[in-house]
């Protein structure tokens, strides 16, 4: 390590207790202290005593090229000599922000008219969610506002994001969702199928629940219906084969927009450029944020499809601006290192490369199946999930209270593998993209070892 590469750490002062930890049982935490990380190295990042993890979630699934690509670092360096800070609003702009659109436009899943600038996925989200209103009341159908989202939904959690998510910690205590949003089931036939339901059957089943949540709520009070096209914090779902398929024509056939949250999925972590892509999506709003910067600055976007942008822009001539913007909408140093991380993943076919290691990843997690403590081993391109259960024979979870989940993630981290437990003992695997064939043996060898300590405590206290 060089002299100006050393942690920015103070020895003996890696007290947190004033820090408010995101995610975290807080008094849990009190006792226990962080896990303290100083360095990254490729697909590794090292802790505060110097032992190496391999960061199995690409930190939260955003890493993309790891923790030390340095094309990053000297992109963000050149633009903070260059132009620090500049904004976006009133009609100026920063330089970079002109070469990032024209090369997200590039990018684009689907022809999209306009790209707005955010500075996290959540706030890309609310920003949809604003969007959609503004296009109704822009075209007179101020009735037109409610959102479907799914059960298990990770949108996000700003006030109208943690809405549309489907997950309980993040309404209880917070006084949401808000009104208006309207929740549909979520596509995952493992725990949602019934009893002998066919893959088809179960789809169907969605399918018509959705038809009938419309036909109850009315097609003229419904706006949007939000969804990613593989729930990530929900549990790694990978939807069932035709499930969008049923799913569009229906928001077609009753003029409601499709928003696609390819937050996780964006820029390769399915093998194709987007989700769009691999499910044959016809969004009207994507929304993208980490893989987007390789997570090294903050910056989140929407694509915005022509049809949108023009209610929008004959609102804002009638309303006499575009009431809506962020100081660091476009920032300078984001645009810039997204650039360079667009430019990195065609020069180095990174796409190319999950396509020829995501076979690596898959079938190390589907040894696991079969496992006596694995329901079902999961997953698409370079996202999966083990979910673990009491008796996989019956789809049959463990009592949440006793947290095997979080057991096999503290033995992973023991063993030098960073994983994440999800709601109902999944354990989601999401590496950085550059990661190799070799890194994920090393990986799915940890991953043995946390199972094999997490069946052996298991064991010691079932009958
Ligand atoms: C699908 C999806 N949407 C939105 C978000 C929210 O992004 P952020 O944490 O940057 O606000 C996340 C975060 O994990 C996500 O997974």
């Amino acid at each position: 390590m060089t002299e100006t590469a050393k942690p920015m750490t103070i020895a003996g002062e890696n007290d947190s207790r004033h820090h408010l930890h995101p995610y975290t049982q807080l008094r849990e935490l009190e006792q226990e202290g962080p896990l303290v990380i100083v360095r990254g190295e490729g697909v590794q990042v090292f802790d505060e005593h110097g032992k190496a993890y391999i960061e199995g979630m690409a930190g939260l699934w955003c890493a993309s090229l790891g923790f030390s690509e340095k094309r990053l670092v000297d992109a963000a360096t050149r633009q903070m000599s260059t132009l620090p800070y500049y904004h976006s609003f009133t009609g100026k702009v920063p330089g970079p922000v002109t070469e990032l659109v024209k090369a997200m436009i590039k990018w684009s899943p689907v022809p999209m008219a306009r790209v707005l600038f955010a500075n996290s996925g959540s706030e890309s989200n609310d920003t949809a969610f604003k969007l959609v209103h503004y296009y109704n009341n822009a075209l007179g159908r101020p009735n037109k506002k409610k959102i479907i989202a799914r059960n298990k939904a990770y949108h996000g959690v700003t006030v109208a994001a943690a809405s549309m998510s489907g997950l309980s910690t993040m309404h209880q205590g917070f006084d949401l969702p808000i009104p208006g949003i309207v929740r549909v089931s979520c596509p995952h036939l493992y725990q949602f199928g019934l009893p002998g339901e066919t893959e088809a059957e179960f789809v169907e089943r969605l399918a018509q629940e959705l038809e009938d949540t419309i036909a109850r709520e009315g097609a003229d009070t419904i706006a949007a219906f939000i969804a990613e096209p593989v729930q990530g914090a929900g549990g790694v779902l990978i939807p069932p084969a035709g499930y969008f398929d049923r799913v569009q024509a229906i928001l077609k056939s009753h003029d409601i927009l499709f928003l696609v949250d390819e937050v996780i999925t964006g820029f390769g972590r399915l093998g194709q450029a987007f989700g769009t892509q691999v499910f044959d999506l016809k969004p009207d709003i994507i929304t993208v944020a980490k893989m987007v910067t390789s997570a090294y600055v903050p910056l989140s976007a929407l694509y915005v499809s022509d049809k949108i942008y023009q209610a929008v822009a004959d609102a804002s001539a009638a309303i006499g601006i575009f009431g809506h913007g962020y100081t660091y909408s476009g920032h300078p140093l984001a645009c810039a290192v997204a650039i360079e991380t667009l430019r990195i993943y065609e020069s180095d076919n990174v796409i190319g490369h999950v396509q020829k290691v995501a076979p690596s990843l898959q079938a190390g997690l589907q040894k696991f199946a079969g496992h006596p403590i694995v329901g079902e081993a999961r997953g698409l391109g370079l996202i999966g999930a083990l979910e673990l259960a009491a008796d996989p024979s019956k789809r049959l979870p463990f009592d949440p209270k006793r947290g095997v989940g979080a057991y096999f993630v503290r033995r992973a981290q023991a063993h030098g593998l960073i994983l994440r437990v999800l709601m109902g003992d999944v354990i989601a695997f999401s590496p950085p993209l550059i990661i190799t064939e070799a890194e994920i043996d090393t990986m799915m060898e940890r991953t043995a070892l946390a199972l094999a300590d997490t069946l052996a405590w298991v064991q010691s206290w079932r009958d």
